[in-house]
């Protein structure tokens, strides 16, 4: 009787097993049978009713069929385990998908990139320096005697350190000497590189901002070539007729030293509210390199000529994409960013 019962416990549970999806309808048939009150289980405990020579029979019998039970419950188990749950992994396609941000280039990217661009086909050399600057490079070697009115032109960030002075610079300008320090004449490079100012920010005024610089020197370089440069540069960019317009000005580093000022980029010199009816647009300096710089550097003095100039990436690319307030440039606002 007992033997019938449980070749068909044990058939039972084959069938039933095979049918499981899941790891825990699998779990359940297991319980079915071999579970604390399970049919096998039942007749395991009934074995101490039986004679001894019943008792060895069925025990065999029972035991080796719960040994099989578990044996084809763990290959189940290994078999769904390693299966995919379509349950869990199913996906709702109509679900809206995560979307990618796509990055963009900053505008003073696009404009470094523009300006290196057409620096580049008229035969200039591009070149950097470092942003934390010694006192020498930023101010002394430049000509701004020591504590000299000429310094507080440029709200400075003095850092603290052992040895000599150290500033976050001011300018681009220090890469002039930099550069002139390991290179002889005839040269004409471009300096494009971060800088900084002590600033009460506003509209206008940023603590951080970008600097273009431009250095040309040989022999008999004079400010007539300097207003060409700047006439084709700045056509180039706005990709229309540009002029120059100079106003004598006073940097230390430049005899004689200039404004200058471009053709208002919006009304193209007819006058509006930008260049406030003036037609002309502040721009930058620029000037004959002082002969003191040269010597700082380490050429002797009167022996060659040269100019430099220099002016903010911000207000250009303010001018180029009509952008009213320099603040959003280091906002890390992606709004301002994508709109480029
Ligand atoms: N370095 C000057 C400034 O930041 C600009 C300048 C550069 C002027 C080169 C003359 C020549 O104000």
């Amino acid at each position: 009787m007992d033997k019938e019962k449980i070749a068909s416990i044990k058939s039972g549970f084959l069938e039933e097993y095979q049918n499981s999806r899941n790891e825990k309808s699998l779990y359940e048939v297991k319980v079915k049978y071999v579970g604390r009150n399970g049919e096998l289980t039942k007749i395991l405990k009934k074995l101490k009713n039986l004679s001894a020579e019943e008792r060895k029979q069925i025990g065999t019998l029972a035991n080796e069929a719960r040994r099989e039970i578990e044996k084809a419950y763990e290959a189940r188990k290994k078999e769904l385990g390693e299966r995919i749950d379509w349950e869990k992994e199913k996906i709702d396609v109509t679900l809206p998908g995560k979307k990618v941000e796509i990055g963009s280039l900053h505008p003073v990217t696009l404009v470094y990139r523009e300006i290196e661009r057409v620096f580049s086909s008229m035969g200039f050399e591009i070149v950097e320096g470092p942003e934390l600057e010694t006192d020498w490079y930023n101010f002394t070697s430049l000509n701004f005697p020591f504590d000299h009115p000429a310094r507080d032109m440029q709200d400075t960030f003095w850092v603290k350190s052992p040895k000599e002075k150290m500033v976050l610079r001011t300018h681009t300008s220090p890469v002039q000497v930099r550069y002139m320090e390991k290179r002889k004449p005839p040269f004409r490079i471009i300096v494009p590189g971060r800088v900084f100012r002590n600033e009460a920010t506003d509209a206008k005024h940023e603590h951080t901002l970008h600097q273009f610089e431009a250095l040309v020197v040989g022999d008999d370089v004079n400010v007539g070539n300097f207003k060409y440069i700047a006439k084709e540069f700045f056509s180039a960019f706005f990709g229309k007729k540009m002029d120059i317009r100079l106003r004598p000005s006073f940097f230390p580093f430049t005899e004689p030293s200039f404004e200058f000022d471009i053709t208002c980029a919006i009304c193209s010199g007819k006058g509006c509210t930008t260049c406030k009816n003036a037609g002309w647009l502040e721009i930058g300096g620029a000037g004959m390199v002082n002969q003191n710089v040269f010597v700082a550097a380490g050429y002797p003095r009167n022996k060659y000529q040269g100019f430099a100039w220099g002016f903010g990436i911000e207000r250009l690319a303010m001018m180029k994409y009509k952008i009213d307030d320099i603040r959003w440039f280091e906002s890390g606002d992606l709004r301002f960013i994508k709109q480029f």
